[in-house]
């Protein structure tokens, strides 16, 4: 079945709410829901309802920009707005998103800004990868990074998927992405809407898959990069890098410059987001470990800057060496699209 954009819109505007589809029912369910109040926006972050680090961007500034109208306090906004701020910790997106609406004298007109922005940056980055990508790759990806993670057209998804209507027929591995599964529901849905040839794998079978199944390349997206390179990504994206490294195979992130944080030297100050045991103790809702397991649930690893071949931005494609390609990659003009 096939469902319009509006229908899967990670991210919509709706007058007196945000609306969004809930992430967490795909592929079986495409809801849409709308958050109107500080607790509805907060917990539809963080239960990752909505996810995705340019995704949670532009919520939290629709949200925000809300939430202003709203609260007729200066305090109990200042609150509300702190509370959305800091929803999720690992994503600079989110924190970047907040601080420049509320920065602004019309914070709904900045953060539809950060929206038509967002969709113009994922075109340029799904421009600028696809000189990346060879003819019938077999490209390797992890958790999610199509337009339902981004309100845009996505990142690492935006380029194999136009790729795909660029005539070089991809076909993607999607690791499934223990243990919310981003990759088994979201990829594999994202790439089947959009025609793309898919195989969906456990997390496992990735080193196999580089070993015996010809993985050209693997490209994923990022929640926050240092100023040398050092990526956070979705746990997991740290063990791919090591594999493909090993296995002689390119590693690409692709992200946009606000998922950039250039105030660290390095990954060592990223604040990894730790999730609750049940996420680990069960599979979906059922129970599967003892229930009271000690458990160990980073939700994000970081990857060495030394192991990523290149970032694939809307600025073009970085490359090392990253003390002096991301630097400069901060000295560019801000991004902006006119209304
Ligand atoms: O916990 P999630 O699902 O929000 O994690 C998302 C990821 O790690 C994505 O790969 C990243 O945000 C890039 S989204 C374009």
């Amino acid at each position: 079945m096939s469902f319009s954009e509006s229908d899967l819109a990670a991210v919509s505007w709706d007058g007196d709410a945000v609306g969004y589809v809930d992430q967490r029912l795909l592929p079986h369910e495409v809801r849409r829901e709308r958050a109107r109040t500080v607790d509805e926006i907060e917990a539809a972050i963080q239960t990752l309802a909505v996810r995705g680090a340019p995704a949670i961007g532009v919520f939290g500034a629709y949200g925000v920009a809300l939430l202003r109208d709203a609260l007729a306090s200066d305090d109990a906004f200042a609150q509300a707005a702190a509370r959305v701020r800091n929803a999720r910790p690992t994503a600079v997106n989110l924190a970047w998103a907040v601080d420049r609406v509320l920065g602004s004298s019309d914070m709904l007109a900045e953060a539809k800004a950060i929206h038509r922005e967002q969709i113009a940056m994922d075109a340029a980055i799904a421009d600028a990868g696809l000189e990346l990508i060879p003819k019938n790759a077999k490209i390797l990806t992890h958790c999610n990074t199509g337009p339902i993670a981004t309100a845009g057209g996505g990142t690492a998804l935006g380029v194999i998927i136009h790729a795909a209507r660029a005539g070089k027929k991809p076909h993607v591995f999607v690791d499934e992405t223990r243990p919310l599964l981003q990759g088994g529901r979201l990829t594999y849905f994202e790439l089947a809407q959009a025609g793309v040839e898919a195989t969906l794998q456990v997390d496992g079978a990735a080193a196999i898959a580089m070993q015996r199944k010809g993985i050209d390349l693997v490209i994923v997206g990022a929640d926050r990069i240092a100023r040398n390179g050092d990526t956070a990504n979705k746990i997991g994206t740290y063990g791919l890098a090591v594999l493909a490294a090993h296995h002689g195979i390119p590693f690409f992130v692709a992200a946009p410059r606000t998922t950039f944080d250039f105030s660290i030297a390095d990954g060592s100050a990223i604040h990894i987001e730790e999730r609750k045991a049940e996420e680990v103790t069960s599979f979906g809702p059922t129970a599967v470990a003892m229930k009271d397991a000690r458990v160990y649930n980073p939700a994000f690893d970081v990857t060495p800057g030394h192991l990523v071949t290149a970032f694939i931005t809307e600025y073009g494609v970085i490359r090392p060496p990253y003390a002096e390609s991301i630097p400069a990659l901060a000295d560019r003009p801000a991004w902006r699209v006119l209304a």
